[in-house]
């Protein structure tokens, strides 16, 4: 049994004693830059890889703001493409863990573009399977997505429970897992997926055609733009501060159990929040600084191709054979958050 805040502080303490060499890729994104940043405030040593096809510079500015000079000293990024499998094997060279992020997101993106969002969560990721195996990297970590669960009507979503995938994105995500399972079964290749739901927190971009609803819908209510809710309002998501989604990764990276191995995690809350709270609650805060804020009210619209109306996580399978123990829920996420966009 793992102790009621899990296994995460004894981890960071022992990765603290004994600093171990990752790759973080996409670590110019949202997740990978939040990682990289938990990382060297680790004093760990970060290799960081990305295209900059979504991520920015101003996350790896923003990280240097962050931390220590001497722990940024300790991350090494490149530019460079996980649709080289040279680039991969040059890498992962020396490194102890990996943390898989780069990929093309939103589902919107890849009804847009199957065959971009193929080639880079598909046969980018088996590239970086590959170079991790054969460089016997300890754990190969990626991430998964909720996206997974498909049609599948059942709530909570418990990870051996899915339906048909509802996009090509959902697609890629799924032929992941199930590439690692392979992996896994064929080589002995010891990887762990986790299929993050809605994830949120500073460095999110709010630019872009396919941004995300919490970072459009604080740009939204600060430049007084319209705010738009697909659908009544009334369906929820699993929403996730990043902060547990990196507790997740370090845990998934530095687990010995044997039965926790090959396995994909739910990371998540376990808890639902309607579209109509999440925007009251972010207007509320936004609204503690910028009073006119308070006025606005969202325009509805019909819902979007591919979107299911529910989601929830049951996060039993990681609090079980991970220790995980999330330490932020959505209210205190936003707190955490709202800063960034308010630029302060
Ligand atoms: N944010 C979420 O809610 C969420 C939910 C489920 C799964 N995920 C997954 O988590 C991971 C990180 O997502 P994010 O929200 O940080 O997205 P993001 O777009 O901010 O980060 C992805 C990063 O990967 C980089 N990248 C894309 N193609 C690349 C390539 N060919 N080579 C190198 N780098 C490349 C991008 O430039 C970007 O910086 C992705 O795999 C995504 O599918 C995210």
């Amino acid at each position: 049994m793992s102790p009621p805040e899990g296994r995460y502080p004894a981890v960071k303490a022992q990765l603290l004693a004994a600093p171990k060499t990752w790759l973080v890729t996409g670590a110019a994104g949202f997740i990978g830059s939040n990682l990289v940043e938990a990382l060297l405030r680790l004093d760990q040593r970060v290799v960081g890889l990305d295209n900059f096809a979504n991520g920015h510079k101003r996350n790896l500015e923003r990280i240097q703001t962050l931390v220590e000079p001497d722990q940024w000293q300790r991350l090494q990024f490149n530019e460079g493409d996980i649709c080289s499998l040279e680039t991969c094997r040059r890498m992962v060279d020396g490194v102890d863990y990996v943390l898989h992020e780069a990929a093309l997101g939103s589902v919107p993106r890849s009804l847009a573009n199957p065959i971009r969002t193929n080639e880079t969560n598909i046969s980018g990721f088996l590239n970086m399977l590959v170079a991790s195996q054969d460089a016997e990297v300890q754990r190969f970590v990626f991430a998964a997505s909720s996206s997974t669960y498909g049609d599948h009507p059942g709530l909570p979503k418990v990870e051996d429970r899915i339906g048909r995938p509802l996009s090509p994105y959902a697609v890629t995500k799924y032929v992941n897992e199930l590439y690692a399972e392979v992996f896994a079964r064929c080589y002995g290749f010891p990887t762990i997926g986790l299929r993050y739901f809605n994830v949120f927190g500073p460095g999110q971009s709010p630019d872009g055609a396919y941004a995300a609803v919490i970072p459009l819908w604080f740009a939204g209510l600060l430049h007084r733009q319209t705010v738009f809710i697909n659908g009544d309002g009334e369906s929820s998501r699993d929403f996730c501060f990043v902060a547990n989604v990196i507790q997740a990764n370090l845990l998934a990276a530095t687990t010995q159990e044997p039965e926790a191995l090959n396995q994909i995690y739910n990371v998540a809350l376990g808890d639902r929040t309607t579209l109509n709270e999440l925007f009251h609650m972010i207007r509320e805060r936004v609204g503690r600084t910028l009073p006119a804020a308070l006025d606005m009210e969202p325009a509805y619209r019909p819902f979007r191709d591919g979107d299911v109306k529910h989601s929830q996580a049951d996060i039993r399978k990681a609090r079980r054979l991970l220790g995980y123990a999330p330490t932020h829920r959505v209210a205190a996420g936003l707190d955490l958050t709202t800063p960034f966009y308010l630029g302060e």
